[in-house]
């Protein structure tokens, strides 16, 4: 027998895998680093997969590991069917296809859609190609306003921040609506269309089992001769009017993915797809449906402050649009976009803005938190970790499937310390004094308390880690067994009993502190969002994300058994 035929024996054929899978997100140069230059690497993954499979997913999410200059975290992609090499070979990656699948791990892999890399060849064959030309049309391209198209075609501005516009030599201007490095595609031009679906089968044939699509709800643009303001546009999202948007959700993106499902469908067990679509809720079915990518992202919980009243009422909207889709839902907490949990949850007091006003959701006041040089006596660490455990407990015994970022099985906290001339993210640069951006989640992972680069490689790491890391590590939490990563490891082996059925049903307490719900096999989860302890509410306690004695104290989580 063949080490495939291993893999794929291990791997149940099971086209419904994915509804209640924990699933990992490697941010592939912040993991391990194999070769000692500073950047993880996928060497770095295989020697690490051992760990994985004793955490106990059932998936890793593979952010962007292909060619780029890493304008944008290697979300600016020069070319979608291969392995960038500062992190690998093609031969590499189908090594750690290999060894994830025979540790019974499957692989999304991160699609990036919606924009390229300005190295991108045809970016490049844009740029050389006259104004209308074939090569031109697979981008935005358009003439400037002013009496010489001396001003971009619109006001808009970038999600990094700075106009979505940039000139070239012959004084046209192209879209990007994140930094100048990513062209936007054009997706009406039916060889752009074309090319990923040869992508989403250059990688589904080398084994992969699904995908994360990124920007999901951009792809499909409807720009007019004459284009609205930003004020305008702002009009128009205020409208709630559904796929009214020029740029955003609109409904023929959906004719896209019922392209791509084709694709997925050809294979057995079908590839997989989870849509990054940051659009209001009821339009997240559209991108979860079955003939669709099948799942979308839940970034509510995300969101939501460590609140009983928002908690309960995220998981019911999102249980019962799950069920309306009939796609399973997914719970987030952390990922490489925004300020970790357990930092989120240890901030104290309200922030102010500028104006006087105060920031009241917690990622907003994390990163503004951030913005002021994220001062030390603001954050309640313990707390915050405390909170954050008894968050991802909670998370883990709803049903539907859990998306977890490197490290917050270690309970890591946002890395704040990060001096100017370390960070890379373009928010930070584009954005200047409005935010730090997202580094600070993005730290090399500590797998060892001391040497240079605290186990992420034999060299050093391409952001600084702090000194606190070195309490965090993999070996100092392996030796704990209270330690949050023995918590998680616990959690992942309990949650595949508990998972059964994707519901739940409320367990009411009339404590107002109090979350307390059932699965359908008899397994049961309380969290004390409040200050006060309780008295437990049942024996059989089998699982607690910190010390109990015969109460349930503030900020914790239990699980029962049945
Ligand atoms: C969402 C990704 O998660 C983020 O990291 C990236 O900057 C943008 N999309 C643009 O690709």
């Amino acid at each position: 027998m063949t080490l495939t035929e291993t893999a794929e024996t291990l791997l149940v054929d099971d086209a419904n895998w994915w509804r209640q899978a924990a699933v990992y997100q490697i941010y592939p140069r912040s993991f391990a680093d194999a070769n000692g230059d500073g950047v993880g690497d996928l060497r770095g993954i295989i020697s690490r997969v051992p760990y994985l499979q004793n955490l106990g997913i059932d998936a890793v999410w593979l952010s962007p590991f292909y060619p780029s200059a890493l304008a944008d975290g290697g979300y600016d992609v020069d070319d979608y069917r291969g392995v960038d090499p500062k992190i690998g070979t093609l031969e590499e990656f189908d090594e750690m296809v290999e060894a994830l699948h025979c540790a019974g791990i499957r692989l999304i892999v991160d699609l990036v859609p919606n924009h390229s890399s300005d190295r991108h060849i045809w970016f490049q064959e844009a740029l050389r190609s006259p104004k209308g030309s074939p090569a031109r049309d697979r981008y935005i391209f358009r003439d400037g306003m002013g009496e010489n198209g001396e001003l971009p075609p619109s006001d808009w501005t970038s999600i990094f921040g700075g106009s979505t516009w940039t000139q070239v030599e012959d004084g046209q201007w192209y879209l990007h609506m994140f930094a100048t490095e990513q062209p936007d595609f054009n997706w009406d031009n039916p060889e752009v269309r074309e090319d990923f679906l040869t992508t989403l089968r250059f990688w589904s044939d080398r084994g992969v089992d699904g995908f994360r699509v990124d920007v999901a709800h951009g792809l499909a643009k409807k720009l007019e001769d004459v284009l609205p303001s930003k004020a305008e546009m702002a009009e128009i999202q205020k409208s709630g009017e559904p796929g009214a948007h020029p740029l955003w959700d609109r409904d023929e993106v959906h004719d896209i993915y019922s392209e791509w499902r084709r694709v997925f469908d050809e294979y057995t067990p079908p590839r997989i797809a989870v849509a990054e679509a940051w659009v209001a809720r009821d339009r997240r079915p559209r991108y979860a449906s079955a003939d669709g990518l099948g799942q979308a992202f839940n970034f509510d919980l995300l969101q939501a402050d460590f609140d009983a009243q928002q908690f309960r009422d995220i998981i019911r909207d999102n249980l019962d649009l799950a069920a309306a889709s009939g796609s399973s839902t997914t719970w987030v907490f952390s990922n490489h976009d925004v300020v970790r949990h357990a930092t989120r949850y240890g901030l104290l007091g309200t922030v102010e803005k500028a104006d006087g006003t105060a920031i009241m959701s917690t990622p907003g006041k994390a990163k503004a938190w951030l913005l002021h040089g994220a001062p030390e006596d603001e954050l309640d660490r313990d707390r915050g970790l405390r909170r954050a455990r008894a968050a991802t407990l909670l998370e883990l015994g709803l049903p539907g499937s859990a998306y977890l970022y490197q490290g917050e099985e270690l309970g890591l906290h946002e890395v704040g310390e990060i001096p100017d001339e370390a960070r890379q993210d373009p928010a930070f640069f584009r954005n200047k004094g409005v935010e730090v951006g997202r580094d600070g989640c993005r730290v090399p992972l500590p797998w060892s308390s001391d040497g240079p680069s605290l186990g992420f490689g034999p060299g050093g790491t391409h952001l600084p880690q702090p000194s606190w890391y070195a309490e965090h590590s993999v070996a100092a939490e392996d030796r704990d067994p209270g330690s949050t990563l023995n918590m998680y490891r616990r959690a992942l082996e309990l949650r595949r009993e508990l998972q059964a059925g994707e519901t739940l049903e409320w367990v009411e307490t009339g404590d107002p502190d109090i979350l307390h719900f059932r699965r359908p096999n008899g397994w049961e989860v309380v969290t004390n969002f409040g200050n006060a302890e309780v008295p437990l509410p049942k024996e059989r306690i089998v699982l607690a994300s910190g010390p109990i004695d015969s109460t349930l104290p503030a900020e914790t989580t239990v699980w029962i058994a049945p």
